[in-house]
């Protein structure tokens, strides 16, 4: 049984959170269409000595939804969420904590690290938390500190993907948890929701598709990029950012670099501090997953979440004739 904040959602799909590229704009439009919508916190950067701009986004997103609410009772805007990178370079996790606690965010999606008391803010001001794993030891892990639900990464994700493909990975989780899960990983059609959901997640969790919108914080080059490559075009390599991740492998020849021939990088260079010189480095190689062979055009998010609930009712009838 879903947690009812992850009930009644027009299609059952979750706009996953990505770095830079979205914020309130994006969030709004997905919540507003029907969808849970999502950011990365870390994306509210303020100048040094302004106040959070976090606490002005979260003040922005629930002020217009509840205006949308308001003049449409009869399609209420979906809920939002805020990523949260639990890792230890990131020194601002306990001031945005508490202002997401504040601000009572329905819904807390952790990356990169599971933590009870990031949980228990959650809990405490009556959100649910759904962790991102890339594994079934990670998985039993994330419970165990006290996630409410799972986000299942598998093999083709944009961003930091894991290695597993989604049938082995949702099998491995739903042989022991019956809680709220989610798969991530080159989801990009109303059809691929339902296989995600025959495959035994409640959810679909998808980004990638999300960054060709005309709300994306991103280059249009980047939009574009999107629109003109297919899953050929994304190359995993570990050297941007210290773990494995999927990338568009236009924008690394872009840089300079041989998309087949790039060096490996270790852990420990993860940083997610305050910009940093490597950030700046890499700012022009776009992340993207393998999903994008179906984006071909740059839409409103609006129009997007359309197409995906219109090709979702689609398979639906398709397959209940099978
Ligand atoms: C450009 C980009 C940036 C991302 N940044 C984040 C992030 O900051 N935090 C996070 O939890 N996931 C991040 N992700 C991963 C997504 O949460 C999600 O797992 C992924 O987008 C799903 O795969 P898809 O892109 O193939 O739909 C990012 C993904 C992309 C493409």
């Amino acid at each position: 049984m879903l947690p009812p904040i992850l009930q009644n959602l027009r299609i059952p799909v979750v706009a996953s959170p990505m770095f830079i590229v979205s914020g309130p704009e994006l969030v709004i439009a997905q919540c507003k269409a029907g969808i849970v919508g999502s950011f990365p916190a870390l994306n509210a950067r303020e100048k040094d000595g302004e106040p959070p701009l976090l606490e002005a986004w979260l003040t922005r997103i629930a002020e217009e939804l509840d205006r949308h609410n308001q003049a449409n009772p009869d399609r209420p805007a979906a809920p939002f969420a805020v990523n949260q990178i639990v890792h230890r370079s990131n020194a601002r996790l306990e001031r945005d904590i508490e202002i997401c606690h504040r601000h009572k965010v329905p819904i807390w999606i952790t990356s990169l690290g599971a933590r009870v008391e990031v949980n228990a803010a959650a809990h405490d001001c009556g959100g649910i938390a759904l962790h991102d794993i890339i594994d079934n030891r990670f998985a039993k892990k994330a419970i165990e500190k006290g996630a409410d639900g799972l986000i299942a990464v598998a093999a083709g994700a944009g961003g930091h993907a894991g290695p597993q493909s989604p049938f082995a990975l949702v099998q491995e989780i739903r042989d022991w948890f019956d809680g709220p899960l989610l798969l991530s990983g080159a989801i990009a059609t109303g059809r691929a929701v339902l296989a995600a959901q025959v495959m035994g997640a409640d959810l679909a969790y998808i980004g990638s598709p999300f960054i060709a919108t005309d709300e994306a914080n991103a280059q249009p080059e980047y939009k574009r990029m999107i629109c003109d490559s297919s899953a050929m075009d994304i190359v995993t390599s570990s050297l941007f950012t210290g773990v494995s991740g999927n990338y568009l492998a236009p924008s690394i020849r872009a840089a300079g670099l041989d998309p087949d021939a790039l060096a490996s990088a270790d852990a420990s260079s993860m940083n997610f501090g305050a910009g940093g010189a490597k950030a700046k480095a890499w700012s022009q190689i776009w992340g993207s997953g393998q999903g994008i062979g179906a984006v071909r055009e740059i839409l409103p998010a609006a129009e997007r979440i359309d197409r995906l609930a219109a090709e979702y009712d689609r398979a639906k009838a398709e397959m209940a004739r099978l």
